[in-house]
């Protein structure tokens, strides 16, 4: 994995100035996408909450993370019902024509995870298999540029974690979402039996940003912040207690 390193100056002074009554952002994410977001005894934690609480701290808010769904965050960011969206959330051309990102945060590509034993060793081995992504995802547009855009062989789940499930159940062959999600559930689900497959340059390299509506005035100030707390350290603090180094 790869950190991403300060990205620009920032000259902005951060958080507001003392005693002004702090502003609270609605900040929504789909929290089924460990260890970015997910579920943990009722509280949603990841790595991206604990990213974009120190980025709204140094930005002088305070914030109420939602638990939406991943087609509400995009609908909700969209008509302002919330400020901001965090959801492991890659950067595109598509995405950038209906909203504005923050500057990247978090390095990402799209990763193969299947059964251990499967025949499944490279991309180009999809071809023929039933493939489960989340719907709405770059994991199905990169699943679709392989197979074809309405092959019936791709699956597609409201949440990534349906989506190993119908991998587990057997109907399914293999999922593809990102790299840090495959690697980390394999890893920690040992039960499960399953493995990624290493085909390097299978996909293309990607970025997560933060998503704004298009002209929000919170952009410019998130950037500064993101910038802040990639050059104080607590961005890498943040990335090792993670990911561990
Ligand atoms: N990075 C991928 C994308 O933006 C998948 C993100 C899915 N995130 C989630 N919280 N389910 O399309």
């Amino acid at each position: 994995v790869f950190i991403l390193s300060a990205c620009g100056t920032s000259q902005v002074d951060g958080g507001k100035s003392g005693g002004e009554e702090k502003k609270t952002l609605k900040v929504v994410t789909d929290a089924a996408y460990a260890p970015f977001e997910y579920m943990d005894k009722g509280e949603i934690v990841g790595f991206d909450v604990d990213f974009i609480e120190a980025v709204a701290k140094e930005a002088g808010y305070e914030l109420e993370i939602v638990n939406v769904g991943w087609d509400p965050v995009f609908v909700e960011v969209k008509d302002k019902i919330a400020d901001v969206g965090i959801s492991a959330i890659t950067i595109n051309d598509d995405r950038k024509q209906t909203y504005d990102f923050s500057v990247p945060y978090f390095l990402s590509t799209n990763k193969i995870l299947v059964p251990e034993g499967s025949d499944i060793k490279s991309a180009a081995d999809l071809k023929g298999k039933v493939v489960a992504v989340q719907n709405g995802t770059t994991g199905q547009e990169a699943v679709e540029a392989l197979l074809g855009k309405n092959n019936k062989d791709i699956k597609k789940f409201e949440n990534n974690n349906l989506a190993i499930m119908e991998l587990n159940s057997g109907g399914a062959d293999a999922v593809v979402a990102d790299n840090t999600v495959v690697e980390e559930y394999a890893k920690n689900n040992p039960n499960d039996k399953l493995v990624v497959v290493e085909d390097a340059n299978a996909f293309e390299s990607e970025y997560y940003g933060l998503m704004f509506a298009k002209e929000s005035p919170l952009k410019a100030e998130f950037d500064a912040a993101i910038n802040k707390v990639f050059e104080n350290g607590t961005y890498a603090k943040i990335y090792k207690e993670w990911f561990g180094s």
